[in-house]
């Protein structure tokens, strides 16, 4: 599979409706000629975010994020520039042809393609075997006593994978998979690889946000062996960036702008048989920050429900502090009856899997809705190992939440829950201050303003003169017809703009001549976001030929007066050496004469 041609790419562009597409994501609204909106990458109460139907472009003046319409649906869902237009083209009609040019890209999107539909056929067949042969009888049983129904087995897609190890090996060989592929699928054990990884399991097939069957779990129903077995990261997996279930929980986390993070894969089934439908599990590590900040981007909350023995709640304070260094608040589902907690009316229970099956799914999910504020789980948790007034006690309870005050971005907060901390425990509030501003400044805790390797860009002559060319390049081409025929790419020394220069060359030999084409084009992030900037502020829009005649003046002044500079120097350096200077005085008056006639035409 090659490249996406520039067709099909010009073909989306005329068909794609800019508005609905991020319409998906970001309430609009027409003001003043314009479509602003919430900006979906950064939190805030007031729209900056805008989006320019004619352009298909995006920008937003908070925080700076910009782009096309492909580039806005590759942020959104973490798509790689082809699956993004591979998406929206089936949404609008489009077909994609691909020019099979760059081989070595389009050697691993085939793999990728391949895996996919071999985890898709596997798939299918463990989820045959479980629910239509004898051999999947036992697990069916298993799980349907677990109160886990027909709907909800083929909602999941789950499957069992027959005991015999070899099975699958031979199963896929006969489908015409070659051995090498099969080595490299990461079905099979390393040490052997006709053994599969997963035999007498219970199968739980992990998918991407397309739906797209990545990996699996597996989890043990007979003999010996780790409880859970989890497919090995490949091509098409990336177990930190992955949640279970993340495919059907996208709608309810998008609607209810919250997510419900739960431990395991059981959990999240019992969740969603409850009508939790925005609940997911991360993959049988802890949750990381990649994933909060996928959440991030629809939730405005994440819930957690963790176990309810001690490594439930280790797992919930770690996670706590993961969800706010993502800017998330967290809030806290207890699981258990002590006397903290408010809704302490409900028994305790292990995880939302035993209290489906004990209770009932209209009681699990009224039992979601009671949850605490992370900060005040914290406290309680913290309170809870306080043993009577032991002084050190207290002040090692007060400590052990200041790394949650680390992760809290506003002052305003903060102070908050110093104030809330001195209550809870007694004490006045400049001592807790006092503690934490010794601990913050000792314990080498992470320093709060994040570095920035990329160099703010400077509008220099040369870059407003590629902008304004790049901005209206789909409107009026000629435009850089005009540069070209004027200013040689190498005349420029800004380095920004010879990058622009570049990648409308690029765009107009693959005929492709459009804003959004040149954006995409573009490599440097800063520089993207800047163009778009630019596009978004309008400010070339009025009589682009003008501004550009007009640029292009300026940048011919700067270019032969800098020339002029170096053939004086040159003409002095050659005096002094007694070389001749003939050639080079000539070459000064030719400029000279460059240089009256610019000015003229300036006047
Ligand atoms: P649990 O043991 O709580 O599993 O581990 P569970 O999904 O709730 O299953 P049941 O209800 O006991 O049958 C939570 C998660 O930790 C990971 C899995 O992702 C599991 O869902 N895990 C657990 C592993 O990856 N390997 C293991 O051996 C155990
Ligand atoms: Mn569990």
């Amino acid at each position: 599979m090659g490249r996406i041609s520039a067709e099909t790419i010009n073909e989306l562009n005329d068909r794609i409706d800019v508005l609905s597409v991020i319409g998906d994501y970001v309430k609009l609204e027409k003001k003043s000629g314009r479509w602003w909106g919430r900006c979906p990458f950064h939190n805030e109460k007031t729209p900056s975010f805008t989006v320019d139907p004619d352009r298909k472009t995006y920008y937003c003046f908070g925080c700076h994020e910009g782009g096309s319409v492909i580039n806005f649906v590759m942020e959104m869902d973490k798509l790689s520039y082809p699956e993004a237009v591979e998406i929206l083209a089936k949404r609008f009609g489009v077909t994609v042809i691909r020019d099979g040019v760059f081989i070595d890209t389009s050697e691993t999107e085939k793999k990728k393609d391949d895996l996919i539909v071999l985890y898709r056929r596997v798939a299918g067949s463990f989820n045959y075997i479980l629910t239509g042969t004898p051999e999947g009888n036992g697990a069916l049983c298993y799980i349907k006593e677990r109160g886990v129904t027909d709907e909800l087995i083929q909602r999941f897609r789950l499957g069992y994978a027959p005991a015999d190890p070899f099975w699958l090996y031979k199963f896929l060989l006969g489908k015409g998979y070659s051995e090498s592929f099969l080595a490299e699928s990461g079905l099979f054990t390393k040490a052997n690889p006709c053994r599969a990884l997963f035999s007498d399991r219970l199968m739980f097939p992990i998918a991407n946000r397309q739906g797209q069957i990545t990996a699996f779990g597996g989890r043990i129903l007979n003999g010996d062996g780790p409880k859970y077995i989890n497919s090995p990261e490949s091509l098409i997996y990336k177990k930190r960036e992955t949640l279970f279930a993340i495919d059907l929980a996208m709608n309810g986390i998008r609607e209810t702008k919250e997510a419900v993070i739960a431990e395991g894969y059981m959990d999240v089934i019992a969740l969603h048989a409850a009508g939790v439908c925005n609940a997911v599990a991360p993959l049988g590590t802890a949750f990381t920050e990649e994933q909060a900040r996928l959440l991030g981007r629809w939730a405005d909350k994440i819930k957690l429900m963790f176990d309810s023995d001690s490594a439930g709640r280790t797992a919930a304070v770690k996670a706590i502090l993961t969800c706010r260094a993502a800017s998330i608040p967290a809030f806290v589902i207890v699981t258990e009856k002590t006397p903290e907690y408010m809704h302490s009316n409900m028994k305790d229970f292990k995880d939302p899997a035993d209290i489906l099956k004990e209770k009932g799914a209209g009681y699990l999910q009224q039992f979601v809705k009671h949850c605490i504020l992370d900060f005040e789980y914290l406290l309680a948790e913290n309170k809870r190992s306080l043993s009577g007034s032991d002084s050190m006690g207290k002040a090692k309870a007060v400590a052990s939440l200041f790394p949650f005050l680390d992760m809290i971005d506003s002052e305003v907060e903060r102070e908050t829950y110093i104030r809330r901390i001195a209550e809870a425990f007694g004490t006045n509030t400049q001592p807790v201050l006092n503690d934490y501003k010794v601990w913050h400044d000792g314990s080498g805790a992470a320093p709060s303003a994040q570095p920035s390797d990329s160099q703010p860009i400077r509008m220099s002559e040369e870059l407003y003169l590629l902008n304004a060319v790049a901005v209206n390049c789909g409107e009026n081409p000629s435009l850089f017809a005009r540069l070209r025929s004027t200013i040689p790419v190498d005349a420029f020394t800004d380095r920004c703009a010879r990058e622009l220069y570049i990648t409308l060359e690029e765009c107009v030999r693959a005929g492709n001549m459009n804003f959004e084409s040149v954006l995409n084009g573009i490599e440097t992030e800063e520089l993207k976001r800047f163009v778009a900037e630019k596009a978004a502020t309008r400010e070339f829009s009025e009589k682009p030929e003008l501004i550009v005649a007009d640029s292009i003046r300026r940048v011919q002044e700067e270019r032969l007066t800098r020339k002029l500079g170096e053939l004086v120097s040159k003409i002095r350096a050659a005096k002094n050496d007694d070389l001749p200077v003939d050639d080079l005085i000539h070459e000064k008056m030719f400029i000279d004469a460059e240089l009256q006639s610019l000015k003229g035409v300036n006047k």
